[in-house]
């Protein structure tokens, strides 16, 4: 799946800045992160996301040390699931590979080193570019769910979406 190298290190808080660069606006930040961060975009906001109780954070960083992603996993507390989120691309970045470099890192370490069975996730339906990348990784929809934000008098509807270890593994090689 593509060619393009990313490394996955520890979000650090020396990365708010450029995460926060990567964000215009509050429908942008919305469909980003969901209702968790409130416009505008702040390191403090960033902080106290890092510091959520089960919460690992990854910054994507591309060959010439440039940041190009950002994603992150929340660990439920049985040990076996967690739900991935937070995923981004730099802008200029998008379209040639990183996203699905970025979250096959971070599936790796999900289901090869936590050894979790489940990852699921939420993304608005209308997120064409986002489901597109989390289809081809192998996430399935389990739930749609209808007019769970509205925003300029529109409707945004949220998929509820899931893999499990053994169709990742298969996905795989
Ligand atoms: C969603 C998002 C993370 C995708 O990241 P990305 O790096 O653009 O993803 P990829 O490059 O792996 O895939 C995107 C498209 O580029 C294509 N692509 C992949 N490698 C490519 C390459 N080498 N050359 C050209 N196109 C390529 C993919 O086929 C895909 O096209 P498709 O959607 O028409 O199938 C990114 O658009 C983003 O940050 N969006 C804003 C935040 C967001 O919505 N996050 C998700 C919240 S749930």
């Amino acid at each position: 799946m593509g060619g393009v190298v990313v490394e996955l290190r520890a979000f650090a808080l020396a990365d708010a800045g450029v995460i926060v660069s990567w964000i215009s606006g509050p429908a942008e930040l919305l469909t980003w992160a969901g209702p968790g961060f409130t416009w505008p975009l702040d390191d403090s906001q960033l902080a106290t996301y890092v510091a959520e109780p089960g919460r690992r954070t990854w910054t994507g960083v591309g060959p010439d040390g440039r940041l190009v992603g950002h994603a992150s996993l929340r660990l439920a507390a049985d040990g076996l699931s967690a739900r991935l989120g937070r995923v981004l691309v730099a802008p200029d970045a998008r379209g040639q590979g990183y996203g699905a470099a970025l979250l096959t890192q971070v599936l790796t370490f999900a289901f090869a080193q936590l050894g979790l069975e489940h990852v699921e996730l939420g993304v608005f339906a209308h997120n064409g570019n986002a489901v597109r990348l989390y289809e081809r990784l192998g996430f399935r929809v389990d739930q749609v769910l209808p007019d769970v934000e509205r925003v300029d008098g529109q409707s945004w509807s949220a998929l509820q979406m899931s893999l499990a270890k053994a169709d990742w593994s298969a996905g795989v090689g």
